[in-house]
Order: structure tokens, then C-alpha cells, then sequence
């Protein structure tokens, strides 16, 4: 059966006009896009989203940077998704990332990794919920 995950193009990434060649290889890798927006965030926005990192020592930097500009929200779905993007975006800090993934070809920095993606089929409940209204998901 198809599962759903949620993943964001991030702030980085739009700015460096990424988007475009980030969206062709989430295709290329067989995802279907269930929905998709491009919006800028508040900080408190931010921070609810990233509630599970509150307390740690870059949780201030995270949450400045992901409300510092447009952003892309996407659902996307396909057999294993949750899975399988993780491995398509690569390790966090993109000097750890293998080569092929995202992280390595477009993120800057361990802050600035380019993209997100749901690690579990709870968060990704949770991160769908907290951007999309049912609607929205066709
Ligand atoms: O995004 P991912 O699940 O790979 O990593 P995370 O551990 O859930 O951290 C969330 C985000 O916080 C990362 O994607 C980075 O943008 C940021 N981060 C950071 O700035 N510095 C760290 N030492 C760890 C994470
Ligand atoms: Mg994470």
C-alpha cells in the first residue's frame, strides 16, 4: 500500500533557485506529488513545526532560518515513503551525505540541508497535519 510523507524544500534551497532540480529528483525517484505550496512562515509557525527540537542549541538559528524566506511544502506519496526519501535526502550535515542524494548535490551547510523529511509514520501524521487541511490532499 502507498504511504504518504511530508517533506519541505527549504529556505536555502528556494533562494539558490534549487527548486526546480530538487522537485525533478523526488519524481525521478518515483514519488507522486499529492499536494504541494510555496509560502513564507512566521518564527512561531517555525517553532511549532519543529516543537520536537525545542531545547536544543540551534533551535533558535533553526527556526530564524526556516522563516527567513519562501519555502516549498509538499505530501508526497509512494510505496516505503518515509523510508525512501530519507535515503534520497542523505545525511543531515551534507558533508556526511553519500553521493546521489539531495543533501550532498544542493545543501550548503548542516543547517542549511536543503530539505526535510518526515522520519516516521507518526511525525509524518503530525507534519502533513500541521500545513495541509483535508481538503488540500486530492
Ligand atoms: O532534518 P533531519 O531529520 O535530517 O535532522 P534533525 O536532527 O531532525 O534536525 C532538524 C534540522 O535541524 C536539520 O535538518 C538541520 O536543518 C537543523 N540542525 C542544525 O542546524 N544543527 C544540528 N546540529 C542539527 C540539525
Ligand atoms: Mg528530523
Amino acid at each position: 500500500m502507498p504511504q504518504r510523507t511530508f517533506s519541505i524544500v527549504k529556505p536555502d534551497a528556494v533562494r539558490k533557485g534549487f527548486t526546480g532540480a530538487i522537485l525533478a529528483e523526488i519524481s525521478k525517484a518515483g514519488f507522486q506529488i499529492v499536494s504541494i505550496k510555496k509560502l513564507s512562515i512566521s518564527k512561531p509557525q517555525a517553532e511549532g513545526f519543529y516543537a520536537v527540537h525545542q531545547g536544543k542549541p540551534f533551535f533558535d538559528a533553526l527556526t530564524t532560518f526556516m522563516s527567513s524566506g519562501p519555502l516549498v511544502l509538499l505530501v508526497l506519496e509512494k510505496e516505503n515513503a518515509i523510508a525512501d526519501l530519507r535515503k534520497l535526502m542523505g545525511a543531515t550535515n551534507p558533508a556526511n551525505a553519500e553521493d546521489g542524494t539531495i543533501r550532498k548535490q544542493f545543501a550548503g551547510s548542516i543547517q542549511e540541508n536543503a530539505i526535510h523529511g518526515s522520519d516516521a509514520e507518526d511525525t509524518a501524521a503530525f507534519e502533513i497535519g500541521y500545513w495541509f487541511a483535508g481538503y488540500e490532499l486530492v
